[in-house]
């Protein structure tokens, strides 16, 4: 990204579409916390809305029954009448303040009023009953009663009868009880969890601001003691991608020193040869001067040629091509365009296969692979020697060698010619040291590899393998 440059804002694809609301783990644990507690809750509300009730149901039966059961007991025959008197208790137990209205009436077995309100029905079955009496909600609870000596009249029956303000009241009492209970109940684990995920997301807000304060240059690992198991993964996993950024960023400073290095040296080389030339008076002196500058300019002109070509067989500097390429084709050309090389040295170049070779990758890079190595071939293999350059199909992979029969390269120097600059100790030719780390480069980025050994006559036999190109 530039300098300066801001962040896209606006999220890519399909997260675009979700609302802001549901890409924030904290609103997303609580959600998937606090809902499902809110539904047990509602179904629970409910249940306990039942229970409520059967409890006013119950508590309001007892109290019917105890009522019946005073108003009972004070009837008596007094001088072989039955006599009903309602003592004040059996009605005044029922004023909870909710101004509910109790009925009663007290009957004999063979259908006698005593007392009360005739028109009162009588409970159905042994539990209390509900009706509507009067144009109100009514529960009502009858006992029956055995008299002594009331012969027919026995047993009395009482029904106790009592609107439904005060149960009605208890009830919701009770239920909202239980309501406050779960709401409370909700509201705690809700809180629970925006404190734990407080806690929890504490050291993943600290490495974002961690990341985020870092100066462009700052590359050291990251530090987060606090961080948990599960997100100490992601920390290493940064630090180890710093840890190549890092590499890069060194290699990237070492490649430009080295260039500027080697530049410098054929520069001077370059000025001091025009100098000369100035100085000259005889045209023959100058002249093998200006020949001596023009041959310094050629060589630096191939050494900008060689790092731009580098530069470009680097990862991520040009479009990834996916070329179909026929290895013997490309080999052939190269051939060819180095053929006056081969002659001015007397070398016996040659080109062995017996078809086409198929690989993909980037045809004018794979190109440039093969002149480096020719070009090394003819440059370091015995002058009058034989270079053979040899493509075939060897299961899945295309081969392709360069064999010359020169003094080769020394086992222990084999590893580091690869590397960037790098020259053999005493190498009489000139070079920049950069056309086998180009090798390298072109045949990993085709997915491919590189080996040098020792050349069947003596010299240095140098094994391309590229996978075959499929259909
Ligand atoms: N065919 C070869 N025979 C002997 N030595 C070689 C051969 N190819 C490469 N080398 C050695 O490997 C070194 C690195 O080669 P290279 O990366 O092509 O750089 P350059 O050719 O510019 O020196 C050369 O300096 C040379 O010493
Ligand atoms: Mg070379």
């Amino acid at each position: 990204m530039p300098e300066g440059a801001q962040p896209a804002r606006r999220p890519e694809g399909r997260n675009r579409l979700l609302p802001r609301a549901s890409r924030s783990l904290r609103l997303q644990l609580l959600a998937w916390v606090v809902l499902p507690l809110a539904g047990l809750a509602a179904v629970n509300l409910w249940t306990s809305r039942n229970g409520a009730f059967a409890t006013a149901d119950l508590v309001t039966d007892r109290m019917l029954i105890g009522s019946a059961r005073a108003i009972a007991e004070q009837v008596s025959m007094i001088d072989g009448v039955l006599d009903a008197t309602v003592p004040p208790a059996a009605i005044e137990m029922f004023d909870t303040g909710d101004r509910d209205s109790v009925y009663y009436r007290v009957e004999t077995a063979d259908g006698r009023l005593l007392t009360g309100y005739p028109d009162l029905p009588a409970a159905k079955g042994r539990a209390g009953s509900d009706t509507t009496y009067r144009g109100q909600a009514l529960r009502l609870r009858s006992y029956s009663h055995p008299i002594f000596g009331a012969g027919t009249a026995s047993p009395i029956v009482v029904t106790v009868g009592v609107t439904l303000s005060g149960h009605d009241a208890m009830a919701r009492q009770l239920w909202f009880r239980a309501f406050a209970q779960q709401l409370a109940l909700v509201l705690i684990a809700g809180l629970f969890v925006l404190v734990g995920l407080r806690r929890g997301l504490a050291p993943l807000l600290k490495l974002r601001d961690a990341v985020r304060s870092r100066g462009r240059t700052e590359l050291a690992p990251f530090s987060v003691p606090e961080a948990q198991s599960e997100i100490r993964p992601l920390i290493d996993a940064l630090n180890v991608y710093m840890e190549r950024v890092r590499a890069q960023m060194a290699a990237q400073r070492r490649f430009v020193a080295n260039a500027a290095h080697q530049l410098r040296t054929p520069l001077a080389l370059l000025s001091t040869q025009a100098a000369y030339a100035r100085r000259e008076a005889g045209a023959d002196a100058r002249d093998e001067a200006l020949a001596a500058l023009q041959k310094s300019s050629g060589r630096l002109a191939r050494l900008a040629e060689q790092l731009l070509t580098l530069s470009r067989a680097e990862p991520g500097s040009r479009r990834p091509r996916e070329d179909r390429i026929d290895l013997t084709e490309a080999a052939r050309g190269v051939l060819e365009s180095l053929a006056p090389v081969a002659v001015s040295r007397r070398t016996d170049l040659g080109l062995e296969a017996d078809g086409p070779a198929m690989v993909t990758g980037d045809g004018t890079m794979l190109r440039e692979m093969i002149v480096n190595l020719v070009d090394n071939a003819l440059r370091y293999g015995r002058a009058g020697g034989k270079v053979t350059v040899a493509v075939s199909a060897i299961g899945n992979e295309a081969v392709l060698t360069v064999a010359d029969d020169g003094p080769g390269i020394p086992p222990e120097e084999r590893a580091r010619v690869f590397e960037r600059f790098y020259r053999v100790a005493g190498a009489v030719e000139e070079g920049s040291g950069l056309g086998l780390a180009i090798v390298r480069e072109v045949a990993d980025n085709a997915g491919g590899s590189v080996r040098l050994s020792d050349g069947p006559a003596g010299g240095l036999t140098v094994e391309v393998r590229l996978p075959i190109a499929r259909g």
